[in-house]
């Protein structure tokens, strides 16, 4: 169980509002405005912009959680970060890549939260129009984006993230762009998400990993998924 809590903080949580839902205490439409006044709240009361992104940990440890994902753009193109928060991973993305100077990429945000939202423009004022808010599973993109990256499919209740997973993948992914799931963590000894995900009908082009920092038998992983046009 320890384990589970190093691998989502906010497991118990989490696993109490699927039971409410599975029960029928709440209905889907609940289920949402309960997540999201929780997490808005949780993270408009942090005093950084990684704990107001949902990461625990310091700059060192958010770099080693994420700069995996630079192994992921191989190409110039549009970016969207699913689930984007204050936008912190892509500003940072955004000065990794700056930095490297390979290739430029023009990111954009997704949020359902519309605090979280408002923060993200008013921290970073020249993107405020790239920001949208809006339920990931119902919006889909006027023009399809080259990467899209959704950290994880608890962003909508378990029986319907096979279907979430589809409608990124149809709606948000342009031909030859590719659907980035991750990081996320997971017992280094479980094949659980690229089983879930094959299942599906859906084998991960490549996949990208790094030990967890806090227990060596937690995985960090990033999987990704090219569409061919
Ligand atoms: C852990 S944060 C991830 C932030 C950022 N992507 C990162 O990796 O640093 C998850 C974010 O997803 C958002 N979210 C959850 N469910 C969503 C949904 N159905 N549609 C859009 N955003 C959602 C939450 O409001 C929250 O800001």
């Amino acid at each position: 169980m320890e384990i589970k809590r190093i691998i989502d903080r906010a497991y118990d949580f989490e696993e109490e509002q699927q039971q409410a839902l599975d029960e029928g205490r709440i209905t889907e439409e609940e289920w949402y405005e309960i997540k999201t006044a929780h997490f808005t709240e949780h993270y408009l009361s942090a005093d950084n912009p990684r704990a107001q992104s949902g990461h625990g940990g310091d700059e060192q440890h958010y770099f080693h959680n994420h700069f995996m994902l630079m192994d992921t753009m191989t190409k110039s193109g549009t970016f969207i970060d699913v689930g984007c928060a204050n936008g912190h991973l892509i500003e940072s993305l955004h000065q990794w890549i700056t930095a490297l100077n390979r290739i430029q990429i023009d990111f954009y945000g997704l949020d359902i939260s519309e605090g979280l939202i408002e923060l993200a423009r008013k921290r970073l004022p020249d993107w405020k129009d790239k920001f949208t808010i809006g339920n990931a599973f119902g919006w889909a993109p006027e023009k399809k984006f080259d990467y899209v990256c959704v950290k994880e499919l608890a962003y909508v209740p378990r029986n319907k993230r096979k279907a979430f997973f589809e409608h990124l993948y149809l709606h948000y992914v342009a031909d030859q762009g590719r659907l980035i799931l991750g990081p996320c963590s997971e017992e280094k000894a479980s094949r659980e998400t690229e089983d879930q995900l094959i299942s599906w009908g859906y084998t991960p082009s490549g996949y990208i990993e790094r030990s967890h920092n806090r227990s060596v038998h937690v995985a960090r992983r990033v999987f990704y998924f090219d569409k061919k046009g």
